[in-house]
């Protein structure tokens, strides 16, 4: 069985005490909740803080990227052992953001993603098609190859612990969330490969979130779905409605 997992990506949101007040106040609302994996993905300079005021209860923290060199002369990035250190247990890679503003390749994300491993933090790879991508059919083949070339080189016994986050791009912060029917099918899809790549029994351990427009109307629907195993979520995860979706 797979543990639902719902992620808060809270993007460039939230000001290190502005992320103490969401904490607070979400704190209470998700902690009855113990069959749902509880994540909050707050900016790199609120991390220290989330991991303390988190301290204790059943919501872990994640960074929304990182580097994949060690150390050096990489101005403004930041390194695996510091998220790492900071107390984080999950990162964010290739986000559609990151690969659309700062340009992301697969490469870079594969790299990310070992480095990931080799510190313990536990990706969660994110990825999706666009409009035109969607509108040209090519998703899947798109997609595959993403999931492709970010685990490369990953054992079966390190991505079993990965999370793949299916986001498409025209569904982020946009309001039009795809169908439960439409984000089953490329989960399914993305399982399939994962199937492809490990074999059966390590891909159905595997979970795969749906990201793009998740709120607490339409989770409960979009989860129900067989490889629907959660949600990442943006713009919902900064307010108290982030519960109603994690008690969906
Ligand atoms: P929204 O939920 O704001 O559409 O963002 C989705 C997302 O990009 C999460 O990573």
């Amino acid at each position: 069985m797979r543990k639902t997992i719902v992620a808060g990506n809270w993007k460039m949101n939230k000001t290190p005490k502005e992320a103490l007040e969401l904490i607070e106040t979400l704190k209470p609302l998700v902690a009855e909740r113990d069959d749902v994996e509880v994540v909050f993905c707050p900016p790199f300079i609120d991390l220290m803080l989330a991991v303390e005021a988190t301290k204790g209860t059943n919501i872990k923290i994640g960074a929304q990227n990182m580097y994949y060199e060690e150390s050096g002369a990489y101005t403004g990035e930041v390194a695996p052992n510091m998220v790492k250190e900071a107390g984080c247990e999950y990162v964010i890679l290739g986000h559609s953001e990151r690969r659309a503003y700062f340009g992301e390749t697969d490469e870079m994300i594969n790299k990310k993603v070992l480095k990931a491993f080799e510190h313990d933090l536990k990706p969660i790879i994110c990825v999706g098609e666009t409009l035109e991508q969607r509108e040209q059919g090519i998703t899947e083949d798109l997609v595959r190859l993403q999931i492709k070339i970010a685990l490369k080189d990953v054992p079966a016994e390190k991505a079993v612990l990965a999370v793949i986050a299916y986001e498409p791009v025209w569904a982020i912060g946009t309001g039009k969330t795809a169908t439960s029917v439409q984000a089953e099918e490329v989960c399914a899809a993305i399982r399939k490969v994962l199937c492809e790549i490990y074999g059966e029994e390590t891909a159905e351990k595997i979970r795969i979130q749906y990201g793009g427009s998740v709120n607490a109307g339409n989770a409960a629907e979009l989860f129900a779905m067989p490889n629907i195993d959660g949600g990442l979520v943006g713009g919902a995860s900064l307010k108290a409605d982030f519960a109603k979706i994690v008690n969906y």
